[in-house]
């Protein structure tokens, strides 16, 4: 006959092919923590009501930890037939310590249990996830200070647009970085609410106490609703909207990287560690790990689409069709965990070609608008300055050369506003420096992104 816990109203045993298709526990196995985290405070809540004896509740706890044990020395046997991590437990539990373990159950269904461990694991992978961006972000970090003499085109349209510091690319990253951590953090909150005690459903006509149980897993909050305890995913597509949105940023510098690593750009080297060689053209070195990334990004964005669909048009309460919201979710975990470590690795182990960054400032005409500027602060009004800074560059194109290398009286051809000092004014420096506003480029205010971000990793740390 039948093993399953649920077999009492059944005639007949499940279909092997149906009990292979709706079985979760080859994924679901990795809530056994939560699970069994779960039932130790659930059983201390029915002792504290009266609801089980003390004697069943020392036995449930030795049996659990028995079993948590079993689980992480491998010993223990999944079994398709029992469907899930719940069923596996709490039969093992039975078959080990009898009555006892049959009384865990008692005011509480698989409906809030996985709700439960789901609100837990998802705390946890959160707290593991801040980590590793807050190691991304101290890579770039030190990579900005380190390179902070490296002055390069900073791009829009892909087309040289003015000089920047390398380390003001990279902090932006930095910055983005910080409310991929903030995003978090709210789903964090949102996670942080306790479904146990709502049952199937509707409640329970059992004496329970759910407070105590929130205290005893350290929950913020408990659901005021039992309906929508056991039917929210909403912190789900919450983290999966904040893993894609990571993964975007994670994606765009990948596609940097590849960028510059390429023969035309030529900016960055990677770790021969970190790249891999074609079986055929002896003479590659490609950058597999960013583009890994950058395609795994769509894998990601893929699990929240998918979870939108799946939630979409669900009436309440529990449908099994929420039995989906995990595999999604476990990959795109473990998706943006290992980007995020391999990402801060590149970063870390990545060889800047100052040289040439400056020579793709230098022999080009990112420095356009400083000239337009320098003619600003002569008194020109800009729309003229921009005329005549526009006309210096045909000029430039047409002859073959660079604003550089014009002389005091060719600039002075175009405007009697120009003096000695243009020259220096239009230097890669100078164009970065004189950008001093807030939040701009020049070393001044690079050294001070430098410094907030400092000062916040101190505090995280
Ligand atoms: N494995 C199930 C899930 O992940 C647990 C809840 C099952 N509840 C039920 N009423 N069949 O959704």
């Amino acid at each position: 006959m039948s093993e399953k816990l649920w077999g009492g109203r059944f005639e007949k045993s499940t279909d092997e092919m149906i009990n292979d298709f709706q079985a979760s526990i080859n994924f679901d196995k990795r809530l056994y923590r939560e699970d069994i985290a779960g039932s130790i405070a659930h059983a201390k809540m029915l002792a504290k009501c009266g609801l089980i004896s003390a004697d069943d509740l020392q036995k449930i706890i030795a049996g659990l930890k028995k079993i948590l044990a079993q689980i992480e020395s491998g010993e223990f046997k999944f079994s398709a037939e029992l469907e899930d991590i719940h069923m596996n437990i709490e039969k093992a539990l039975t078959d080990d310590i009898g009555e006892a373990g049959g009384r865990l159950h008692t005011a509480r269904s698989r409906n809030d249990q996985v709700a439960l461990d789901m609100h837990m694991y998802v705390r946890r992978q959160i707290e593991e996830i801040q980590r590793l961006i807050i190691n991304l972000q101290k890579t770039l970090v030190d990579a900005a200070e380190k390179h902070l003499g490296a002055i390069m085109p900073g791009y829009t349209h892909l087309q040289r647009a003015q000089p920047i510091l390398f380390s003001h690319h990279l902090l932006a990253y930095f910055e983005m970085l910080q409310r991929d951590s903030d995003r978090f953090c709210g789903v964090y909150d949102r996670a942080d609410i306790m479904p146990l005690g709502a049952g199937a459903l509707a409640g329970t006509t059992l004496p329970i106490d759910r407070k105590f149980v929130a205290s005893e897993l350290d929950f913020d909050a408990i659901y005021l609703n039992s309906l929508d305890a056991v039917s929210d995913r909403d912190y789900i597509l919450e983290f999966l909207s904040a893993a894609s949105i990571l993964m975007v940023h994670l994606s765009r510098f990948s596609e940097e990287i590849i960028l510059w690593c390429s023969r035309e750009f030529n900016f960055i080297e990677l770790d021969d560690a970190h790249c891999t060689g074609s079986s055929m053209m002896p003479q590659k070195k490609n950058p597999d790990v960013p583009e890994l990334i950058r395609g795994k990004t769509g894998r990601v964005i893929g699990h929240l689409m998918a979870m939108l669909t799946t939630v979409k048009a669900l009436p309440l309460a529990y449908n099994k069709d929420l039995q989906e919201d995990k595999e999604g979710l476990f990959d795109a975990i473990d998706t943006i965990k290992f980007s995020l470590a391999v990402f801060a690795q590149i970063v870390a182990g990545m060889k800047i070609k100052a040289e040439n960054m400056r020579r793709a400032v230098e022999e080009d005409f990112s420095n356009a608008t400083d000239l337009a500027d320098y003619l600003v602060k002569k008194g020109v009004p800009f729309r003229q300055a921009h005329e005549i800074s526009g006309r210096l560059v045909h000029h430039c194109i047409e002859r073959g050369i660079y604003l550089k290398d014009l002389t005091l009286d060719e600039f002075k051809n175009f405007s009697d506003k120009f003096d000695a000092d243009i020259h220096e004014a239009i230097k890669p420096e100078t164009c970065v420096n004189n950008r001093n506003s807030f939040g701009g480029t020049s070393t001044e205010q690079v050294k001070m992104q430098i410094a907030e971000a400092r000062a916040w990793l101190k505090e995280v740390e």
